[in-house]
């Protein structure tokens, strides 16, 4: 997992309604629409955050806090409409701090987990699991269904696996690559084919998601190109993205943020 810098979260939250148009113009929703459709089509009911009041708690913990990541991700949670805040303190006296004030799910991060936990429930949800179900519901949406389509998804990672589990469920065909062959060979079955490089599995389909930090080739993307894209960095050159133009759905976080809030409100 590539970690995010400041650069790269600052300016967040300011973006957000901006963020949302654009979304909008791409899948025709907002990213509260994407995480709810996307939590719904997992848990099979309605999902429900109005009772969820959010804590984000900074941690110092491995390589430390990024700073404006927790008022990025709060950012995220408000603007979904779930109530949230990020607490003074950190570590452990952030986390009774979000307690006492009322938090009833807490959104922690070290260097390789970031998860939020429902202290009600005691359940809670990993980002590498929704930022793979809001960047599959995406192409879902992208590209009208997905059910026998091929996918070709980069990258047998946490993100990558759980991926191949969200698109087995929409009975998508999936082709796999990773760049050390036997993550992806490890995953096959009977919808699932593991490819040894992208150019011989990009051949066989348009539709593509990224987990991984692999470059897309210009000359990889044609007007039928759909690129849902979680990796970090995006790894499509300048030139891509304007051949790309509506049909690239990527973020740094907030896909991953809305899905694990709406989840873990509802679980
Ligand atoms: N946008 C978001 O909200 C969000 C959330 C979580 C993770 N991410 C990003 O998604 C990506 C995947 O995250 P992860 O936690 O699964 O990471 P991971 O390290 O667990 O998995 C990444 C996988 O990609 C493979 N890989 C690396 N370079 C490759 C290449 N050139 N070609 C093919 N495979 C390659 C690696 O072998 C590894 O199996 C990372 O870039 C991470 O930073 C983004």
């Amino acid at each position: 997992m590539t970690r995010l810098t400041s650069e790269i979260v600052k300016s967040i939250p300011q973006r957000l309604n901006d963020y949302d148009k654009e979304l909008k113009n791409k899948i025709k929703c907002t990213l509260r629409e994407l995480a709810f459709t996307a939590v719904e089509g997992d848990i099979k009911r309605k999902p429900d955050i109005n009772n969820a009041i959010a804590g984000v708690v900074p941690m110092t913990f491995g390589e430390g806090v990024i700073p404006g990541f927790s008022y990025a991700v709060s950012s995220i949670i408000s603007h979904i409409g779930m109530e949230s805040f990020v607490t003074e303190n950190r570590d452990i006296t952030g986390i009774e701090e979000a307690i006492d004030r009322g938090a009833n799910i807490l959104f922690i991060a070290d260097d390789l987990r970031f998860i939020a936990l429902n202290i009600l429930s005691g359940k809670y949800v990993d980002n590498a699991d929704a930022t793979a179900l809001g960047y599959s519901t995406a192409l879902e949406i992208a590209a009208g269904g997905l059910q026998g389509k091929k996918v070709l998804v980069i990258g047998a990672g946490k993100v990558g696996k759980r991926l191949v589990g969200y698109l087995k469920i929409k009975k998508a065909k999936i082709l796999l690559v990773d760049k050390d062959f036997s993550k992806a060979s490890m995953l096959e079955g009977p919808s699932i084919l593991a490819y040894r490089s992208i150019e011989e599995a990009i051949k066989e389909t348009n539709l593509i998601i990224n987990a991984s930090p692999a470059t897309i080739k210009d000359d990889w993307i044609n007007s039928e190109t759909v690129l849902s894209a979680p990796g970090v960095p995006l790894g499509v050159s300048k030139r891509g993205i304007e051949k790309l133009d509506t049909r690239l759905i990527h973020d740094p976080l907030q896909i991953g943020v809305a899905v694990m809030a709406v989840k873990s409100a509802s679980l």
